[in-house]
Order: C-alpha cells, then structure tokens, then sequence
C-alpha cells in the first residue's frame, strides 16, 4: 500500500482517529441476525451465548440481515474469544480508497454507493459461468457468524464479528476447470457514485487475487454483513472477500467479478508498488514491509497511542488452520 506519512494524512492511526476503550456491552440480542426458518433453534441457542459484540455507539446502523437465516459458525478458528472493536470503529476507520484516503472518508463519503440492484459476474476458467445477483447469492447457502481479525498493512488490527458464508460454497458451484490456479477479484469503480475513482492513487478498479486453495479454504469468506446486519456501504456493501490470515487489503470490498484464471492476478496494491506488496501478502511478523515492521499491531479502540501494542501472530493467529498451504515456501521471497 502506498503508505504515506501521517503528515500526509492517510496512513498510521493519530492519536484522534483512535476511539478510547469502549464501554463492553453485555450481551447481544443475535436473534435480530435471523429472518427464520431452518436456523431457529441453532439461534435460540445462540441468542443466550455470551456474546461479546459491542452494540453502543450513535453512528447509524443500515438495517437488520433480513435475508439471511444465521447461525453460530462451528468453524475451527472463525470464533476468537477476543473482545469485539466497536461497531462505531469498525464503521468509522475505514480504507476504501474509492472514496478517499482518509480513515473516515468512507463513512462520510460512502452513502452513494448504490448496492441495489447489484450482480457478480463469475466468469473465466469454469464450467459454469454466470451473473448471480445479491439475492441468488443469499441464498445459495448458510450464513454464518464468524468472529475474525483484520490485521491491516499499517499496523492495526480489529475483531470483527462478519456474516456470510464460505467462498468455497459459490466455486464449488461454478466449477472451476483443471487449468483454473487463481481467483481474481474485481470490485466497482463508478466514477458516478465513487469520487475517488479516477484519481491517480491506485489503478482502478480495485483488484484482489488469491491462489484456488486459498481461495477454497473454508475461512475464505465471502461477507454479506457485519455485526448481525447488513454490510455499512464503507465496509464493502453489498458483498465483500474476508481473508482472516492476510493483510486487510487482500479483502475487496464491493465485488461485482470473479474471474478463474491460469496466471497470477496483477492486484492493485502490487501493481502499485511491487516492492511494498507482494500477491501472498500473509500476516507475517517475521517480514517487515520495506519501510516498517510488522512484528507488533495496535487495535483500535483498546490501545491508546502510546499503550503497549500487540504482538502480531504467524498468519494473524490461523497458522494452525492455514500454514499447511504455505508448507516449504519461502514466506521473504513470497511476500
Ligand atoms: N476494497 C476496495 N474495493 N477498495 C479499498 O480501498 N481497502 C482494503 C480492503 N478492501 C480497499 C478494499 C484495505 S487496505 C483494508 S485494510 C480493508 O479493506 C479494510 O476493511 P474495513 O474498512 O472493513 O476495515
């Protein structure tokens, strides 16, 4: 990421963009993540865990999950007993750069994103290609709750509690070919709705990629809402990648293409600035990025500026569930 320095504006946390620690509400009404039908007893059950979400704060929320029918992941590592960021952090301190630089320009700027109607188009090496819209997606499986880390490139981190389902759920049904070894992923870049598109920061559309067996893995989570609602527009509405184990910026917000393909994906923070972001680019702090280390992380809204950071765990804390992909690869040279 092209970082630049907090005189610039948009980069490390200063020490006002940091909210202080948040009063820890008790527990949270889950039943509202819930439309009903088959998930009604899991969630009943569910409601009267301790649940661990904050959900205090005066910034608008976008509405209930309506569509969706939860239940509680059961998924090894998608649950972390750490406490919950804030709703009003994970909402305010954002990085969307179709809308700006700054952590709070998407929260403030976002509102124009028109997310209905919206499609994704599944295209390339596959036997199935097809234009799915939001509402197909919904309902072609499950939705879970999964409780997850967002470590980001520069430094801090989050605990998100995110709903959707595994992405693996929508490949598997598209059937990807033999020669099919990357996943591409292609998100909105409308210079009508987003006033940063077009701006020479980044080469837009925004692009991610993920090799097929990261893609597969079961934590790879295709994202519909955060928090048992639906996705805030600067959160990556309508629907967005979460991939727990790499930097946040591998997780595209607002996708309308996902395309199969034999050859590695120029991504935008790579074809940005090689040097700075590699393709893997797995939560790593044994590889510092070339102007800073990442061997430790302050998370919003717990640490003040000058607390103690975190120490940043292998593969932000899912080695167990992900090192196995990476076995016999040289994690310097593949950053
Ligand atoms: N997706 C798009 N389309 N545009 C972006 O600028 N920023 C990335 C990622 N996905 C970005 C994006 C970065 S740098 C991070 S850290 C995460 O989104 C932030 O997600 P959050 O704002 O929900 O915490």
């Amino acid at each position: 990421m092209l970082i630049k320095t907090s005189r610039d504006g948009y980069c490390h946390p200063v020490a006002s963009e940091i909210t202080t620690q948040a009063v820890y509400a008790g527990r949270r009404d889950l039943i509202r993540l819930m439309a009903g039908g088959v998930a009604g007893a899991a969630l009943a059950s569910w409601a009267s865990r301790d649940a661990q979400a904050q959900t205090t704060g005066s910034v608008p929320r976008p509405g209930k999950l309506a569509a969706l029918s939860g239940v509680k992941s059961s998924l090894p590592g998608a649950v972390t007993m750490e406490k919950v960021t804030d709703y009003k952090d994970a909402s305010t301190y954002n990085n969307f750069y179709e809308f700006g630089t700054d952590k709070s320009d998407p929260a403030q700027n976002a509102h124009t994103l028109k997310t209905k109607p919206w499609t994704v188009e599944i295209e390339g090496l596959v036997k199935k290609p097809a234009k799915y819209t939001l509402e197909d997606l919904l309902k072609l499986s499950a939705q879970e709750e999964r409780i997850y880390r967002l470590r980001c490139v520069e430094g801090w981190s989050m605990v998100i509690p995110w709903v959707g389902y595994s992405l693996s759920e929508l490949i598997k049904r598209v059937e990807p070919l033999g020669n099919a070894r990357y996943v591409e992923f292609v998100t909105l870049a409308d210079p009508k709705t987003m006033p940063f598109v077009g701006s020479r920061v980044l080469d837009w559309p925004y692009v991610e990629g993920l090799r097929m067996d990261e893609a597969m893995h079961p934590l790879t989570l295709l994202s519909f809402g955060m928090y048992g609602e639906i996705l805030p527009n600067q959160n990556g509405a309508p629907v967005r990648l979460v991939v727990p184990w790499k930097y946040g910026f591998k997780s595209g917000k607002s996708l309308v293409k996902i395309r199969f393909t034999d050859k590695q994906p120029a991504t935008a923070w790579n074809k940005a600035a090689v040097n700075e972001y590699g393709f893997y680019s797995n939560v790593n702090p044994a590889v510092d990025h070339p102007r800073w280390s990442q061997a430790t992380e302050r998370r919003i809204g717990e640490d003040g500026l000058f607390a103690k950071k975190r120490k940043t765990l292998m593969f932000n804390g899912y080695e167990a569930q992900v090192g196995q992909l990476y076995a016999g690869m040289d994690l310097k040279k593949f950053f």
